[in-house]
């Protein structure tokens, strides 16, 4: 078969197609044998699957539920009591000014980045071609294919603050920063897929003042953040305004099957990704607004995101770091990033023997599945050995297999350090 440009970027396989077929795979098998330490699968909260249950329960009895749910198409832009339930709730708890007109529901977060970033970079009418910044990678492995017809990512190299023996974090870095009439907008994870970083809310505000001067919006991709899931342990703020594209999902809340995304914009902004999802697909899934409608009007699921997910993934961070520290010998050469949010730790083994990419060869005949760090570092010009020396570890497991894995990991590197001393 031949194909376009567009087939050619997109119909042959990418990073991301892998991991989800990995992923798919694992999770249908069982996962049998493989400690699943790769995946950004949200874990199952029992408190959280009881009440999915119980919504399902109430649609289906309720008076014309099933037929709402599965037999009507919702308008593309989102099924409007949906649109005004997030109104009031942003309105009440974030002060946020804001109306219907800035809402779009999406089939995902992950949707949302394919129909923003194509709409705003690549080739423009006037002839030029426009790029995303990303002002700091490691960033989310999920955009790095999604741009239809060239490559559209510009990626800063981060500063990097080592904190004691074993942390350090990531940071903007600013004086290197430079928007030329190139860039098409400023986008960041916050919390970071892959390392756990929560950008401090003065480098958001920093982000946000250069990206209005500069007349481009600012995507912060809130995935992990408030008020849903709420997965961060850091010190933050959820910012909004009208050049920030704030972009949210169900999934981690647990409701990844839903396909539910939100885009929170400027009223252009908002209505350009309604009709692209009206060409695209017509209209999004049902599921996802259904069920949460009634918690988003009573503030649920808010609550649950601060008082059971935060606090379910807080303690799996905190004990992944602490078999981190139990099992590495303390002469290994790692760092693990502050864990501030997200799913993962982000181990970086300095001047790790082997690429980041044969680790993960040798961790798979192991038994533990993780992530090479390197697909992490798309949109980078400069040559840098830091990105084949990290990994990513997914926490979200039961937590015998995460002690197992993560002891592996250890015992692995141990090894591949001795090798090289031989
Ligand atoms: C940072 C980030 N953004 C967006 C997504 C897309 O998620 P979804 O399409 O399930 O909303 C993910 C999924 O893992 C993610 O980690």
């Amino acid at each position: 078969m031949e194909f376009s440009v567009f087939g050619e970027r997109l119909a042959q396989g990418s990073g991301i197609e892998e991991l989800m077929h990995d992923l798919g795979r694992a999770m249908e098998e069982g996962g049998e044998g493989m400690m699943m330490l790769g995946g950004g699968q949200p874990a199952m909260i029992p408190e959280l699957t009881t009440l999915w249950r119980e919504r399902l329960q109430e649609i289906l009895e309720q008076d014309g539920g099933v037929e709402n749910l599965v037999g009507t198409y919702d308008p593309p832009g989102g099924q409007t009591e949906f649109l005004e339930a997030l109104v009031s709730f942003f309105k009440e708890e974030f002060g946020w000014a804001l109306s219907r007109e800035n809402l779009a529901i999406t089939a995902g977060g992950q949707t949302a980045f394919f129909l923003l970033f194509n709409a705003l970079a690549g080739l423009q009418p006037d002839g030029s071609r426009k790029k995303i910044l990303l002002p700091l990678v490691p960033e989310y492995i999920g955009y790095a294919n999604q741009a239809v017809s060239e490559d559209i990512f510009v990626a800063l190299m981060p500063k990097i603050e080592a904190i004691g023996e074993h942390q350090f974090k990531y940071k903007v870095d600013f004086e290197a920063l430079e928007v030329t009439e190139e860039i098409a907008a400023i986008c960041v994870s916050r919390p970071t897929n892959p390392s756990g970083n929560v950008l401090r809310d003065e480098e958001i505000q920093q982000l946000s003042d250069i990206a209005k001067e500069h007349g481009i919006p600012l995507i912060i991709d809130n995935a992990y953040g408030a008020p849903f899931p709420h997965i961060f342990f850091a010190e933050a703020s959820p910012c909004w305004d009208d050049h920030v594209i704030l972009t949210m999902s169900l999934s981690k809340i647990g409701l990844p099957g839903t396909r539910t995304g939100i885009v929170l914009a400027s009223p252009d902004v908002a209505a350009a990704v309604t009709s692209m999802v009206a060409i695209s697909g017509l209209a999004n899934g049902n599921l996802g607004q259904r069920l949460t409608l009634p918690l988003i009007e009573n503030g649920e699921l808010y609550r649950l995101s601060k008082q059971v997910v935060k606090p379910f993934y807080q303690e799996k961070s905190h004990l992944a770091q602490y078999w981190v520290a139990q099992y590495f010998e303390e002469t290994l050469p790692y760092r693990v990033h502050l864990s501030e949010g997200a799913l993962f730790l982000w181990i970086h083994f300095e001047g790790l023997p082997i690429s980041s990419r044969e680790l993960y060869e040798r961790l798979k005949k192991r038994g533990v599945l993780v992530i090479s760090g390197d697909y992490f570092f798309f949109g980078l010009e400069e040559e840098w050995q830091h990105t084949q020396e990290c990994i990513r570890v997914t926490y979200t497991m039961p937590a015998e297999i995460v002690e197992e894995g993560i002891r592996v990991i250890g015992e692995e590197v141990s090894k591949v350090y001795r090798e090289k001393c031989e």
